[in-house]
C-alpha cells in the first residue's frame, strides 16, 4: 500500500472516528491508530529508537511506548535501543528509513548533531517526531513535534525549593549532572543555577553520571574524598541520587540528614528513598508519553496539523507527598 494512500485512508478514518466520536461518548480503551479504541483497518508504522535502559524512567518511559504502540490500537512499533550512543540512534533512523516506515520517533541522545539524518527522512517523505529531548536543529521544519516535560523547569523549581529550605545556611553543594550534552543535563543544570543565583548556596563541584545509578555512586565516592563538607547533592536523576545514597552510607553519613538530596524524576524507587527519608525532595518528569505519542503519529499520519510542542506536566514531592503518592504510583 502506497503512503499516499495509506495518508488518505488514514484522514477518511479520523473523520469517520470524529464523527463517532460525537455520536456516542462512553468510556474508551487506549487510544488507537484510528482513535476509537478498537480494531483498525489500517495499521500504522513506527519506527522508535530509544536513548537505552539507564534508568528507571527510562524503563518506565519504554514501557509506556510499548504498551501504547500496540498492533491492537491500529500500530507496528519498530523499536531499537541505542545504548546511549548517538552513532546507534542515527543508524536506527536510517534503517527506518530504508524500510520506508509511516513515522519516525525518537529521544535524541544528545541535542546536537541530527541535522544531516534529520534531513535524509524528511527528503523521504517520513514524518519525524521527537519524544522526551529536545535536538539544537535551527531548522524546524526537521521535525513535526516535540513531546516531553520542560527540563529547564524541572532544574529551576528543584532551585527554588533548596533555596526556600537552605539559603542563609551556607550550604555547599556539589551536583551530579546528567548525559553531556544531552537536553536533560543542559537544560536542568541552567534551571537549577538560575533559582540559586544570589542564594548563599555554594557549588563545590559538578561532573556527569550518566543517569545511571553506578556513576552516580563513583562520581559521588570521589566527591566525599575530595570534600569533607558536602551538605547537599543535586542529583538529575533518581538513579544517580539513588548511587549518592549508596556512596553517602558507605562513607558513614546519614543521606538526607547529614547530607540532603534533591533529585528529578519521581519513579518508585526515587519517591520509596523520599518517603524513607533518605531524599528530601523530587521534582517529578513524566515518563509516560506514549498515549501523546500515539496520537500525535495519527495526525501526522492523517496529514493533520499538529502542535509543535507538547509540554508535559510534571509534579514534585515533599517527605509527606511521597508517603501520600507511593501507593498509587504507575511507575
Ligand atoms: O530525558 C529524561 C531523563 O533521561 C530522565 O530524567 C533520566 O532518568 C533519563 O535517563
Amino acid at each position: 500500500m502506497s503512503r499516499n494512500f495509506r495518508r488518505a485512508s488514514a484522514a477518511v478514518l479520523a473523520a469517520l472516528t470524529a464523527a463517532s466520536l460525537v455520536a456516542c461518548s462512553s468510556e474508551q480503551a487506549p487510544q488507537s491508530a484510528s482513535g476509537d479504541g478498537g480494531a483498525t483497518t489500517d495499521t500504522i508504522t513506527l519506527g522508535f529508537s530509544q536513548v537505552g535502559a539507564e534508568s528507571g524512567w527510562r524503563a518506565a518511559n519504554t514501557k509506556s511506548i510499548q504498551d501504547t504502540l500496540t498492533a491492537e490500537n491500529g500500530f507496528e512499533l519498530k523499536f531499537s535501543d541505542a545504548q546511549q550512543k548517538q552513532e546507534n540512534q542515527i543508524q536506527a533512523i536510517r534503517s527506518y528509513i530504508q524500510q520506508q516506515v509511516d513515522v519516525i520517533a525518537f529521544s535524541p541522545v544528545v541535542e546536537s548533531g541530527w541535522d544531516a539524518v534529520l534531513e535524509e527522512a524528511k527528503s523521504a517523505g517520513i514524518p519525524v517526531i521527537l519524544t522526551d529531548r529536545a535536538v539544537d536543529s535551527e531548522d524546524e521544519t526537521l521535525y513535526e513535534s516535540f513531546i516531553g516535560s520542560d527540563f529547564v523547569e524541572e532544574g529551576h523549581r528543584a532551585g527554588e525549593w533548596a533555596v526556600e529550605q537552605y539559603d542563609g545556611e551556607g550550604m555547599k553543594m556539589v551536583e551530579l549532572q546528567g548525559t553531556t550534552g544531552s537536553a536533560p543535563a543542559i537544560d536542568r543544570k541552567e534551571g537549577f543555577a538560575s533559582a540559586i543565583e544570589g542564594s548563599d548556596i555554594e557549588v563545590l563541584d559538578s561532573q556527569t553520571g550518566n543517569f545511571t545509578r553506578t556513576e552516580g555512586k563513583q562520581v559521588m565516592e570521589g566527591f566525599l574524598q575530595k570534600y569533607d563538607d558536602i551538605d547537599l547533592v543535586f542529583a538529575h536523576n533518581d538513579d544517580m541520587g539513588l548511587g549518592a545514597i549508596e556512596a553517602i552510607e558507605a562513607a558513614g553519613k546519614v543521606p538526607g540528614e547529614d547530607i540532603k538530596i534533591i533529585t528529578i524524576d519521581a519513579v518508585k524507587d526515587g519517591m520509596q528513598a523520599l518517603a524513607d527519608g533518605k531524599i528530601n525532595y523530587i521534582v517529578e518528569c513524566n515518563p509516560l508519553l506514549g498515549p501523546d505519542l500515539a496520537d500525535v503519529a495519527t495526525k501526522v499520519v492523517a496529514g493533520e496539523d499538529v502542535e509543535k510542542r507538547i509540554v508535559v506536566e510534571d509534579a514534585a514531592f515533599d517527605q509527606e507527598g511521597a508517603k501520600e503518592a507511593l501507593p498509587d504510583r504507575q511507575y
